[in-house]
């Protein structure tokens, strides 16, 4: 299928914040400024980034997206089962999620820190072709769910994928990523890397204490940053020392 011929409509259409389902908004997760504030977001049928500086909320909405999409808040596909700990905010209860009219075929939820749990999890799972993840580095653990266990038309969401895998394995997250589109599935991932929020034409939201906001890719600071340092790194490092060395003279 070339990417012209792409499903219009993703199995995920939107999500909002229902505020009369919100216990408390002077609590976690609803004291999350973003959270409060996100109102209604229309998701990308391809590909929905989520942005935002440490703390911002896109680890607390995108485990609640994926708890209200029928995954485990542990990760991994809907058949796993595990819960080490019960860590999951309530977020997930004040969310509704518009579904589309198909049905995705499976799926994967990784979660940033939980990569080590569903590798125990895999393990119950050897007769069905799962390999022994423990036994692969982090990356490597990652690269071969990627390349082997995501499917056509399902449905992946991702927080930090990047934070195992080299720029040479971003570049090939990224040409996973198409090939996965171009099969009909939805892809909605958290994001730090100015290496996968190059995905064309994706949807990206910017999190921050106004709310939720649509941005363009070369308007995010991880664009901007990532740009300004690669062109003259030494000329930053040395503005950035300089201030150093000045805080620690003020002190
Ligand atoms: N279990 C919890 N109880 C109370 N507050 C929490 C809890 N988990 C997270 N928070 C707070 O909620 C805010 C959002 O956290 P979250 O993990 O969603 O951020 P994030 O955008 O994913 O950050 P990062 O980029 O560092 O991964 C943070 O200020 C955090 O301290
Ligand atoms: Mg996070």
């Amino acid at each position: 299928m070339s990417p012209s011929q792409r499903s219009a409509r993703g199995f995920l259409l939107h999500v909002e914040l229902i505020a009369e389902k919100v216990s408390s908004f002077e609590q976690y997760p609803f004291s999350i400024p973003a959270v409060a504030r996100m109102g209604r977001l229309e998701l990308d049928p391809h590909v929905t980034f989520l942005v935002g500086e440490n703390g911002s909320g896109k680890s607390t909405l995108i485990e609640a997206i994926a708890i209200r999409a029928g995954f485990n808040a542990e990760g991994g596909t809907k058949s796993f089962t595990t819960r080490s700990r019960p860590s999951e905010s309530s977020l997930h209860e004040a969310l509704r999620l518009a579904r589309g009219a198909k049905r995705e075929r499976g799926g994967f939820f990784l979660r940033a820190e939980t990569m080590f749990n569903v590798s125990t999890e895999a393990e119950n799972y050897r007769d069905y072709g799962w390999e022994d993840l423990h036994e692969k580095s982090h990356g490597e653990a990652f690269l071969w769910v990627m390349t082997n266990r995501f499917r056509d038309q399902s449905l992946f969401i991702l927080d930090e994928p990047e934070a195992a895998l080299s720029p040479t394995r971003q570049l090939a997250l990224l040409a996973r990523m198409r090939q996965l589109v171009t099969r009909g599935s939805q892809l909605i991932i958290a994001t730090h890397s100015p290496l996968v929020l190059a995905y064309p034409r994706a949807r990206i939201y910017s999190l921050d204490r106004d709310g939720i906001h649509l941005t363009r890719y070369q308007d995010t600071e991880h664009y901007a940053v990532t740009r300004a340092f690669l062109q003259d790194h030494e000329a930053m490092l040395t503005r950035l020392f300089e201030d150093a060395d000045q805080a620690r003279e003020d002190e």
